[in-house]
């Protein structure tokens, strides 16, 4: 079983690989093809749940996500990721829904998207035995202030970026995502930190990456161009879906050798 220790220590040695899953039969491939890291990320708002941002996804949803995913992978680390107001708004409440992912969902970790607001919520979580993954620049729940854009483009944001590292560091943060930066800022936080940075659109200098897996596949309707695609999943789902469609239009499924006839209940009308 990967450990937060063994993520941690793969800082500067060994790039970490980390997915997104949302369900038990991805996360099973995932683990087999033996990615260190799943992280169950509120992007399934997008691309699971049909919602057109994260914001609307909830506590629950993350949850129930999260012990399919616990379930079906043996040996990543498993990473639940704080919905949209679920953390922040209060102490209290924040630790409960952080807690819920670990004890009830079997969570290993929950990522936090981070700001000036979760650098003590992510000490006390730490405090408490729940390990936090941080996320910095361009995190998707503050999409009605910042849209989609790259993040981290002016000095002054460089260092702020820069900052907030830091203090999650010390916070206690096992690991960090750095997402849509530009990669000599990423490569400058990986320099100035011991914990492990995880990029996605950050370059090639943070100590591992992460990339949706509807991406990954070739399941998205819509990719962004930092993503990179291996498969094309979708239009494999396609030509299967439409050819069963035909086949039963046509009359050719069910076939005789998908269907079962017992002898003595002939005759019965
Ligand atoms: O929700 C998510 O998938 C994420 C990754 C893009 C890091 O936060």
């Amino acid at each position: 079983m990967t450990s937060v220790r063994d993520v941690r220590e793969k800082a500067g040695t060994t790039p970490i690989t980390m997915l997104t899953a949302y369900d038990a039969t991805t996360a099973g491939v995932a683990n087999e093809a033996g990615i260190d890291v799943l992280l169950v990320g509120d992007s399934m708002g997008n691309t699971d749940l049909g919602y057109d941002s994260t914001l609307p996804v909830t506590v629950d949803e993350v949850a129930s996500r999260t012990a399919a995913v616990s379930r079906g992978a043996d040996d990543a680390l498993v990473v639940a990721d704080m919905p949209f107001l679920s953390v922040g708004v209060d102490e209290a409440t924040s630790i409960e829904n952080c807690g819920r992912m670990v004890k009830e969902a079997g969570a290993d970790a929950v990522k936090l998207e981070s700001g000036s607001h979760t650098v003590e919520l992510t000490e006390r979580l730490v405090q408490l035995g729940i390990p936090v993954m941080a996320h910095l620049g361009l995190t998707p729940q503050r999409v009605k202030e910042t849209g989609y854009t790259q993040q981290g483009t002016t000095r002054d944001e460089g260092h702020e970026i820069l900052d907030l590292a830091r203090k999650h560091e010390e916070a206690g943060a096992f690991a960090l995502v750095l997402e849509h930066i530009p990669a000599n800022l990423a490569a400058q936080v990986t320099d100035a930190l011991s914990i492990p940075t995880i990029g996605i659109g950050a370059g090639s200098d943070c100590d591992g990456q992460v990339l949706v897996v509807d991406d990954v596949l070739g399941l998205s309707s819509y990719s962004p161009p930092f993503s990179k695609q291996y498969g094309n999943v979708r239009e494999q789902m396609l030509d299967a879906v439409s050819a069963y469609r035909e086949d039963v239009e046509s009359g050719g499924f069910p076939a005789d050798e998908h269907s079962h006839v017992v002898d003595e209940l002939d005759d019965l009308y």
